[in-house]
């Protein structure tokens, strides 16, 4: 069955009190429309419209870095939920098959929760997700009858008694996309608030002989973020979720309420997770790799039976291949580091290609900014790179070769040789007590003024 997606993020969403819209603050990592944006992916959709008003630019931007393939139409103003669909019928009035609604700013729906809508589509030609509010507060109220939703009556817009049910509208729905364009085009804003309504396509669809009906999913799916304490609210209720499906999945965590997920984090089994390990995004760990205490990870890769940490950070474009040993008070950024390879301590690889068994001593760094460009250090197969290197680049040491502590490499090292770019050493004997004496008179006489 055909799907195609419009997801509603036009709204300012001014309770945040903030310039960013209100769909591009992050919960976990990820702007709150990637979130809406994931659950419709799992339907695998033919196509995604996003509806953008405020913030346009910036928000069309954020949908694009999540789907390349997602469309994006503007509204100009915010004349209601129904107004915002219609903006998407230019692009999918005609399209085959189902159209669902979804709001940029509700995080935690699930896919199951979206395919159980499109199955319900069988028996109702409107099918709307609802949910029993503990607080019903301002929500929409579904209007039942048996099987059948009569009506979604708008909170100001409702009777006392009408208000007095629990039974909430989450703002999903699903319909014949053709359906849904035409119901959405017969709207009104003759009511309380002035606006287009979405939810009075159900009272429409029954007047012309079609069946509407709920699908009803649990409180904590339809959680809308419209404020930074519901955010921050949002972000521990995702982690807690986070934490339970790694454990469930045979991820060991040895604490996991200090372990920090994000969207898109994939762990492997048996992957070994210390505590205060903080996920940012694009971050894969396989099966039976370890990330030690206190390791900040952003956009890297991780294979089976590497090590990381404690204190390590891995970020963009760091690629560990199996059996890779990053330890303490390493930054590895935009390198790969081929199988065996052990960068034990203190120690920066930026823009580098490490080869197989190659070991980085301790100090070593990529010195891979001239103040104007990037350039890249490529080491060889079992190099042995000695503690406190500068590797100047662009510079390429070859295969089995050796550079001596302390040195500055501003040359490529040919394959096999011994590299030394160190001042000689000279001992001078007795030398040491006579400075030391020497310094202790110039303090006693210092003293005596
Ligand atoms: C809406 C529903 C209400 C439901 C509630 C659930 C309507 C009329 N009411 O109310 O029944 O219980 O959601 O949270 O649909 N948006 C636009 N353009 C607009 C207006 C809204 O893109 O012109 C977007 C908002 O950014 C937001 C979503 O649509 O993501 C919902 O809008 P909002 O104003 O929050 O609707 P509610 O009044 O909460
Ligand atoms: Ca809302």
């Amino acid at each position: 069955m055909q799907v195609s997606l419009i997801i509603l993020a036009a709204g300012q969403g001014t309770r945040m009190n903030s310039d960013t819209p209100k769909v591009l603050h992050k919960l976990a990592a990820a702007p709150l429309l990637h979130h809406a944006m994931a659950a419709g992916r799992a339907l695998d959709p033919a196509r995604t419209v996003v509806v953008v008003g405020h913030g346009g630019d910036q928000v069309a931007r954020a949908a694009q870095d999540c789907d390349e393939t997602a469309e994006v139409v503007v509204q100009d103003e915010q004349n209601g939920t129904a107004h915002a669909v219609a903006q998407a019928a230019p692009l999918l009035a005609d399209a085959p098959g189902q159209a669902l609604v979804l709001y940029g700013d509700t995080p935690f729906i699930r896919p199951e929760t979206l395919q159980a809508m499109l199955d319900a589509r069988d028996r109702h030609a409107v099918v709307v997700l609802g949910f029993h509010a503990a607080d019903p507060g301002r929500y929409g109220r579904l209007l039942t009858r048996g099987d059948d939703l009569l009506a979604i009556r708008e909170f100001k817009d409702a009777s006392p008694e009408e208000r007095s049910l629990t039974l909430c509208n989450s703002g999903v729905i699903c319909a014949e996309a053709r359906t849904l364009f035409r119901l959405v085009s017969q709207v009104g804003n003759a009511n309380a608030a002035g606006e287009y309504y979405l939810t009075d396509i159900v009272e429409l669809a029954r007047a012309q002989g079609l069946s509407a009906g709920v699908v009803i999913c649990d409180e904590s799916q339809t959680l809308g973020i419209n404020t930074r304490a519901e955010l921050a609210a949002a972000e521990a209720a995702f982690q807690a979720r986070a934490r339970a499906e790694a454990l469930e999945n045979g991820v060991t965590l040895t604490a996991p309420e200090t372990v920090f997920f994000a969207l898109d984090t994939h762990i492997g089994r048996d992957a070994v997770i210390g505590p205060n390990v903080i996920f940012g995004p694009g971050v894969t760990i396989e099966s039976g790799a370890e990330i030690k205490g206190f390791c900040h990870l952003e956009g890297c890769h991780v294979s089976r039976g590497a090590d990381v940490g404690p204190f390590a950070r891995l970020r963009p474009g760091a690629e560990l291949a199996e059996d890779v040993h990053v330890g303490n008070f390493v930054e590895i950024k935009n390198a790969i580091l081929d199988q065996g390879v052990k960068v034990g301590h203190l120690t920066y690889l930026g823009d580098a290609d490490v080869g197989e068994h190659t070991n980085i001593g301790a100090g070593t760094v990529t010195c891979n900014y001239d103040g104007v460009m990037k350039h890249r250090t490529t080491i060889g197969k079992r190099v042995f790179i000695g503690s406190d290197t500068m590797l100047v680049a662009p510079v390429t040491i070859g295969d089995g070769a050796l550079t001596g502590s302390g040195s500055v490499i501003t040359e490529d090292v040919p394959a096999e040789a011994v590299a030394l770019a160190r001042a000689r050493q000279t001992n001078r004997p007795g030398l040491a007590t006579k400075l030391f004496e020497k310094l202790r008179a110039i303090k006693a006489a210092k003293a005596k003024d």
